[in-house]
């Protein structure tokens, strides 16, 4: 049998729940509350692998402007514009309030205008090809979303992302707010159409609240579905793999 090729997460304790890391060229969605670090992961996931696997990262950011990530990213020490320079850390500003060009321009309004800010986002993911990027994080999905109220054409959108962000053979992580929680949340539909799914949320557990993360799926790939405890420490995410909750 041919044996999978795994990428590492940079997520310490989530590759054990993965039989060792992501297969290659997939997309796993990343499911997560208000505030649950789904910008970190991305961030962490990149930053690994340009400091340990010298692959080069493409961060698409649609909600928060690239200045607003380099701040909150310096706080876990970790120095993007110093990868810009040198060209392994990539940005695609597409966040509505990116000041884009100068720096000192108003914003541009992208939201309501779909079809100019879903090819752009497709724009900027193929460039990936000339960048050379061997991994790419999408933050967040959900505005895009829910530009297409419509069912149907939501899942078409949805599955052109992910052929996208496939054809370019980079390793890719895209999010999505969660939007029910709890024990039994209700599954949404990109969770079908991703080849990953990672949820994060706060759960009460007896009397507290507590940080869980759950492989929900990933093709071609033993996984441990069970909920395990995670934290946000002054180095990023740490999931702790053998802990149990309950
Ligand atoms: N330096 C730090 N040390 C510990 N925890 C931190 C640190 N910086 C941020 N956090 C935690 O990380 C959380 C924010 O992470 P992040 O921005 O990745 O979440 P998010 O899921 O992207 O949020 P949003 O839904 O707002 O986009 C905060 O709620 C905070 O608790
Ligand atoms: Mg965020």
């Amino acid at each position: 049998m041919l044996k999978v090729e795994r990428v590492s997460s940079g997520i310490p304790g989530l590759d054990d729940m993965l039989s060792g890391g992501i297969p290659r060229g997939r997309v796993v969605l990343v499911v997560g509350g208000p505030g649950t670090g789904k910008t970190i992961l991305c961030s962490q996931f990149l930053m690994s692998g340009i400091k340990d696997h010298d692959e080069a990262g493409l961060f698409v950011t649609l909600d928060e402007s690239r200045e607003h990530i380099v701040r909150e990213m310096a706080s876990f020490g970790w120095n993007i514009p110093e990868y810009e320079k040198e060209g392994k850390w990539i940005f695609a500003d597409l966040s509505p309030i990116s000041q884009a060009g100068t720096g000192t321009k108003p914003a541009k309004q992208t939201i309501g205008k779909k079809e100019f800010s879903l090819e752009n986002v497709l724009d900027s993911i193929r460039t990936v090809s000339r960048s050379k990027a061997k991994r790419i994080a999408l933050d967040t999905v959900t505005s895009l979303a829910f530009q297409y109220p419509d069912i149907v054409q939501r899942r078409s959108v949805l599955l052109e992302f992910i052929e996208t962000l496939s054809s370019t053979g980079a390793t890719s992580i895209m999010t999505t707010e969660l939007r029910t929680s709890g024990l039994e949340r209700s599954v949404q539909l990109e969770e079908y159409l991703a080849h990953g799914v990672v949820v994060l949320q706060t759960l009460q557990v007896g009397k507290s609240i507590t940080r869980v993360l759950q492989v929900e799926k990933m093709r071609e790939t033993p996984i441990d579905t069970q909920m395990r405890p995670y934290r946000i420490t002054e180095n990023g995410i740490e999931v702790y793999s053998r802990e149990s909750i309950f």
